[in-house]
This record gives structure tokens, C-alpha cells and sequence, in this order.
């Protein structure tokens, strides 16, 4: 039985990326700000329709670089509902985290819950548009200008998406995406910041990269987070075929949810209004009505050779290194206890085929056979 897994990377074709390979031989140049870097950031900033983006390589490097870049200290209010990279990239700057509820369609940080949140010590939030779906930016940035806070976006799941005709990304203070293997778009590993100033792009490329600004000058308690030239020149290919690889995780998305959309106990995550939605994910939140719950319908696809995720599960506030913050507890988290217990991601990427998915689908529509 072919096993299939959650997500496959979208690779490039090698023989032109090998032609890259030959380049950066002949250039005998592999990293610190070469042209692939310099190219990958232009054309970034072109698919993107933003102004100023720093490339990094990673996205957790960029998350800690962007609380540096504006300084952040005291608590920050974010979701429990991410990836343990986002809070631990608060840990990392010496920063209490503070957890905030979800909204239970959205997945993403409430409005209300972060109002509750907010102490005198709190200087900024840092949301996360799960799944791609974007976070009520027009209510958090309401929020932040009345009592003066920084909004740093997690976006590593939100490539290419926009909101009211723009990018999502030209929102808050700063927003960071990943390209990891696993994202929509990859560089094999990697991820940016994305700024609103050439000052702010140039504070953050120092930063970057130990805070040098040239041979003899150090500006900035900096790390080393840069992206090297293999990265880059892999990822200006990559880029060539984004539009193409949206286009067939839609098709896959499209599919799914044709055949999904209709099982009892099973809701499926309304997408229906996000402008250039990016279909990186297919999560599926399992309710009373199914036959079966949650790790039981994991369990049954894992049986048929099925490799879903419980993204995301635990609840980073579940965590025993987080467990003892206040906001942690379960009762301060009710929508997100909720979401967390019932999600599971099936499997998409952009090369999943229609008899995949048929295998997919006749296992959730019938768990109990099994
Ligand atoms: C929401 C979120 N934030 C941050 C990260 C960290 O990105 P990276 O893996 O590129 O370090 C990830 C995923 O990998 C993520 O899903």
C-alpha cells in the first residue's frame, strides 16, 4: 500500500536548477547579500506587491529578528493555535507571552479576547493568519492604535494572499512568512520579513547579519539569519512555478471539499471570502455527529497508509514549558480547546491527484468499514 503523506514540497526542475548550481560555481560566491539573494528579495517583492522585503534562512529566524528590529519587550498577547516557533520566537527576546482565545470560524486570535488581554505591560500582539485565512486586522490595528501597540503578523501560512485588493502582508508593523519545505512556497528552508520603510528593511538586514554594517562597524547586537545563494537561486526557480502550484492545490482543494462538504459531524474551513487564497492546507475539524472522534478517525487514515497532521495539536499553551503562564489555562482558551481537540489537516500538495483523494475521501466517509 503507497503510503501518503500530508504534504510533499513543490521542487523545481532540476536541470535548471542544476543550470543555477553552475553559476554559482563559476561565481565562487555562496552567501552574504549575493545577486540570487539580491534577485529572489526583488522578485519577492514584485509577485508580493510589497515594498520592502528581507529574505532570512528561516522563518523562526525571522519571527525573533522582527521583535529585535522594533524592540519588543514586556508581554505580548498571541494565539495558543500556531506553530510552537511563533511563542517561542517571544521567549527568545526575554518576552512574557500572553495568551489570547481564538474565534472559533476563523481559527485566528479574537478581537475581544486580546482587548481582555491587554495589561499596562503589554507592548505589542503578534497574531498569526492560520491556515492563510486572515486575522480581523482592521480590529487589531483599532486596538493597537488605542493603547499604542506593535502588531508583528505571523504570515508563514499566508503567501500571496490579499486582503481588500492588497497584500496581507502590507498590514501591521511588520509581517514575517516561512518557506519552509512544507509551505506553499519553498526555498527548502527559509522565510522574510516584510517592512514598511527603507529603514526599517535596513535595520532588519543588519540584524541579519550580526549587526555589521561594514568592515568596521557593528550597529546592532545582530545573528546570523541570512540566506545563502543554493537558497536563493533555488528559490527565484520556485518562484516561476508558484501561480502553477496554487492553481493545483486548488484543484485538489476544489475537489475535496466537492466531496466532503456534505458528511455529518464534519466541518470544513470556510475560505470562501479570502482574496488569493493560497490552499496550503485542507483542514477538517471532526464533530459529535461523526461516527468516530478525532485520534480515532487519525488513527483509521494511518491504518489505510494515510499520514494526516493534527495541526494544531497540542495547543502551544498545553505545553509543559508553557503550562504554568496564567493565560495558559484551559478555561481562559475555549474555542481553541475546542479546535485544537477536533482539526485534522488531510493531505494536500500541489501534486496530489484525483484517485489519491478518491482513497482519502472513501476512508472519511466511511471510518466505521475500517
Ligand atoms: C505559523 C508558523 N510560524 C512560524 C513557523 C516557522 O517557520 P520556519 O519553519 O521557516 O522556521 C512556522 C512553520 O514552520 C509556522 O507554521
Amino acid at each position: 500500500m503507497k503510503k501518503i503523506f500530508v504534504t510533499k514540497p513543490s521542487l523545481p526542475p532540476k536541470d535548471q536548477f542544476y543550470q543555477l548550481i553552475d553559476e554559482i560555481w563559476e561565481s565562487e560566491y555562496i552567501t552574504n547579500d549575493g545577486d540570487f539573494h539580491k534577485k529572489l528579495e526583488k522578485a519577492l517583492s514584485e509577485y508580493l506587491e510589497v515594498d520592502h522585503i528581507s529574505v532570512f534562512s528561516n522563518g523562526t529566524l525571522a519571527l525573533i529578528t522582527a521583535l529585535q528590529a522594533l524592540n519588543i519587550k514586556g508581554e505580548v498577547i498571541t494565539t495558543p493555535y500556531s506553530f510552537v516557533a511563533t511563542t517561542n520566537s517571544l521567549i527568545w527576546n526575554g518576552i512574557t507571552p500572553v495568551f489570547a482565545d481564538i474565534d472559533e470560524h476563523s481559527c485566528n486570535m479574537s478581537v475581544d479576547a486580546v482587548e481582555k488581554a491587554i495589561t499596562p505591560q503589554t507592548t505589542a500582539l503578534m497574531p498569526v493568519h492560520v491556515y492563510g485565512t486572515p486575522c480581523d486586522m482592521e480590529g487589531m490595528e483599532a486596538l493597537a492604535k488605542k493603547h499604542n501597540l506593535k502588531i508583528i503578523y505571523d504570515a508563514a501560512h499566508a503567501f500571496g494572499v490579499k486582503y481588500n485588493g492588497q497584500s496581507i502582508l502590507n498590514y501591521g508593523d511588520l509581517s514575517i512568512l516561512s518557506f519552509h519545505a512544507t509551505k506553499v512556497y519553498n526555498t527548502i528552508e527559509g522565510g522574510a520579513i516584510i517592512s514598511h520603510s527603507a529603514e526599517m528593511k535596513t535595520k532588519i538586514d543588519n540584524l541579519k547579519n550580526f549587526g555589521i554594517t561594514d568592515e568596521l562597524t557593528v550597529v546592532d547586537s545582530g545573528i546570523n539569519a541570512k540566506m545563502n545563494e543554493v537558497q536563493a537561486a533555488y528559490g527565484l526557480l520556485n518562484l516561476k512555478y508558484i501561480d502553477e502550484n496554487i492553481r493545483l492545490r486548488k484543484e485538489a482543494h476544489d475537489y475535496y471539499a466537492s466531496q466532503l462538504k456534505d458528511v455529518p459531524g464534519l466541518n470544513l474551513l470556510d475560505i470562501s471570502s479570502i482574496e488569493n487564497y493560497n490552499y496550503g492546507y485542507f483542514p477538517v475539524f471532526v464533530g459529535e455527529n461523526y461516527p468516530v472522534n478525532r485520534d480515532q478517525l487519525y488513527d483509521i487514515l494511518m491504518k489505510a497508509g494515510i499520514y494526516s497532521r493534527r495541526y494544531f495539536y497540542p495547543l502551544i499553551s498545553d505545553f509543559p514549558i508553557y503550562a504554568s503562564i496564567p493565560s495558559a489555562n484551559r478555561s481562559n482558551l475555549p474555542h481553541a480547546v475546542k479546535l485544537t481537540e477536533s482539526v485534522l489537516c488531510l493531505p494536500l500538495y500541489a501534486k496530489l491527484d484525483r484517485s489519491t483523494i478518491d482513497r482519502i475521501v472513501d476512508v472519511v466517509k466511511n471510518p466505521e468499514k475500517r
